[in-house]
């Protein structure tokens, strides 16, 4: 009986932890370029949260001008998006590109002044983040 009791409780537990895996991909940039990147990552957090100060100070402008300039299609050169693709999987790459995209919309809903759709895109924006974040890591 107890030998049932301890099975039954190590396959409980074993589910437990498989389900709490990590399950992401592993992907290696050489170190200079990893650098590069967690830094941009970084002001990815920053330009968000000035973002969404912007929105709550009724500055639609401000928050266009800078979703464009730090994240949207107009940052890629600055970020150098090119060359960190190169090391990146097809999917990671992809959802980089959606994220700067979705940017991109975002500044345009600002530019048409509709706080609402606004606000909708800019949830893209943070559902991008997630979704790579979900999906690969770098160490
Ligand atoms: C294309 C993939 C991708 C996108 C898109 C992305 N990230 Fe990341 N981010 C990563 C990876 C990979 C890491 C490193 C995770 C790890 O290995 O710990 C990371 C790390 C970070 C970190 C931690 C930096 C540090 O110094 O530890 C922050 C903050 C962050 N991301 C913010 C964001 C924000 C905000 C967005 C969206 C605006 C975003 N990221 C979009 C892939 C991405």
């Amino acid at each position: 009986m107890k030998t049932l009791i301890l099975i039954i409780f190590l396959i409980f537990f074993q589910n437990i932890i498989s389900a709490e895996e990590d399950s992401r991909v592993l992907v290696e940039f050489p170190a200079m370029m990893q650098e590069h990147m967690m830094g941009n990552m970084r002001d990815h957090l920053v330009i968000i949260n000035r973002i969404q100060l912007y929105l709550a100070n009724d500055k639609m402008d401000k928050a266009a001008e800078l979703a464009e300039s730090h994240l949207g299609m107009g940052s890629l050169k600055s970020h150098h998006a090119k060359q960190m693709s190169k090391f990146m999987p097809k999917g990671m790459a992809a959802i980089g590109t959606s994220m700067h995209k979705a940017a991109t919309r975002f500044a345009m809903k600002c530019e048409e002044g509709d706080l609402l759709p606004a606000y909708k895109a800019l949830a893209e924006v943070t559902s991008a983040c997630v979704a790579c974040h979900a999906g690969y890591k770098v160490r």
